[in-house]
């Protein structure tokens, strides 16, 4: 199956509708797309991006279909291999095409696919290459994820292809666009899982694709965007310093004491009109996690004590916070223990890339007493308190 984006500009991608993991670490609860496109300029012929190397089939039936019998550039954005993948398949069905890529690309092809060097065309910044109708401009976007990643924009079609950045992993039929309620979820889910621990370069990205006239972003994973507006607005808010009157809660509970606290500690915020998420962390979908951690003022860990410390769901929490650096603001630790620990040194000491205040923490002995539900309240004040200074609350 192939789209016509523009004329003589075409999807060519492939849906992997029953993928459910990505790198062994994202879930994708709704599969994903793997999105090429071929440009056909009045005297050159272009591929943007490949796809991952098992869907490789659909890409070069796609081809077949459009009558692609010449590609004389292969756009590289980004070199992982979900993209790049099945660049070696394109490069032995047609020996004439050059990858046109910035020269980190290069290197990193040159090692993961073992590219070889003759085939490259290293391009600079902002450089310019004519199709003879169509003109591609390579606008350097470093870390959106790897330190190589570019955008590619079509000067007359103004279509910006994106690959990794504004994506989403959606497997749809309608990859022209899906319903903005639909994506807004899976671009927000896919922002917090990859794009986000990168979010003052791309606030600067973005401040530069403003200077530019866009009718279409045609990204890496998911649906286009057409008109653009709704994900650049989206992501405007995302990149933004703005954090809501949230509190997130990872927890786990082994036999019902930190469950108690952390049912207590919600019930206690929600009183005081702040909006709580709750995650099971032993059953909870770490996107949906990661999604939350997005715009959220505060988290707190709820664990119960393992040995000498925190449950590994919560340090994996912890760390995971950590990684994907959310705007958060304050932290703070609540569960229960048999004989003491090192919970919050635990904890704390993953804190490297973030650097939230720590609210007094609330550990119990045992299942939780009157002293415990009263410090309980006392902790959902302080974050009222923290709240209303930070002023996002009136
Ligand atoms: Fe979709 Fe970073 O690859």
């Amino acid at each position: 199956m192939f789209k016509e984006v523009k004329s003589n500009i075409y999807w060519v991608g492939s849906i992997d509708w029953n993928r459910r993991l990505f790198d062994e670490l994202i879930p994708l609860p709704h599969g994903t797309s793997y999105n090429s496109y071929i440009i056909k300029g009045s005297e050159k012929t272009a591929l943007i991006d490949t796809v991952d190397p098992t869907r490789k089939t659909d890409l070069v039936d796609n081809l077949d279909k459009l009558n692609v019998n010449h590609i004389n550039y292969l756009v590289v954005n980004h070199a992982e291999q979900d993209h790049s993948g099945s660049i070696p398949a394109i490069l032995e069905l047609f020996p004439e095409t050059q990858i046109v890529t910035d020269g980190k690309c290069k290197e990193l092809l040159m090692s993961l696919l073992r590219s070889p060097e003759e085939r490259f065309k290293v391009i600079k910044d902002h450089e310019v290459l004519s199709l003879g109708d169509k003109t591609l401009e390579f606008i350097f976007a470093p870390w959106v994820h790897w330190p190589e990643t570019m955008l590619t924009y079509a000067r007359e079609d103004r279509i910006l292809f994106s690959c990794d950045l504004f994506g989403s992993h959606l497997a749809t039929s309608t990859i022209m666009g899906a319903d903005e309620r639909t994506l807004y979820f899976e671009a927000k889910r896919y922002y917090a899982e990859i794009m986000m621990p990168y979010r003052t370069l791309i606030k600067s990205y973005i401040e530069k694709l403003d200077t530019l006239k866009i009718d279409i972003i045609a990204p890496g994973h998911g649906p286009l965007h057409i008109p653009t507006g709704f994900i650049l607005n989206a992501y405007k808010d995302w990149v933004s310093e703005e954090i809501r009157n949230t509190v997130v809660i990872p927890y786990v509970s082994m036999h019902g004491s930190t469950e108690k606290m952390v049912e207590f500690l919600a019930e206690a915020l929600t009183k005081r009109n702040i909006d709580v998420h709750l995650f099971s962390m032993t059953k909870t979908d770490i996107g949906d996690f990661a999604m939350a951690l997005v715009d959220t003022a505060t988290v707190v860990f709820g664990t119960p004590t393992v040995l000498y410390g925190a449950h590994p769901q919560i340090i994996y929490a912890a760390y995971v916070a950590n990684l994907l650096k959310p705007k958060v603001k304050f932290a703070s630790i609540i569960g229960s223990y048999g004989w003491g620990g090192k919970t919050i040194d635990q904890i704390t000491g993953m804190f490297t890339r973030i650097k939230p205040e720590l609210l007094a923490p609330v550990l119990v002995k045992g299942f939780p007493d009157d002293a415990a539900f009263k410090s309980l309240e006392q902790l959902a004040d302080n974050i009222l308190e923290k709240h209303k200074e930070s002023g996002i609350v009136a």
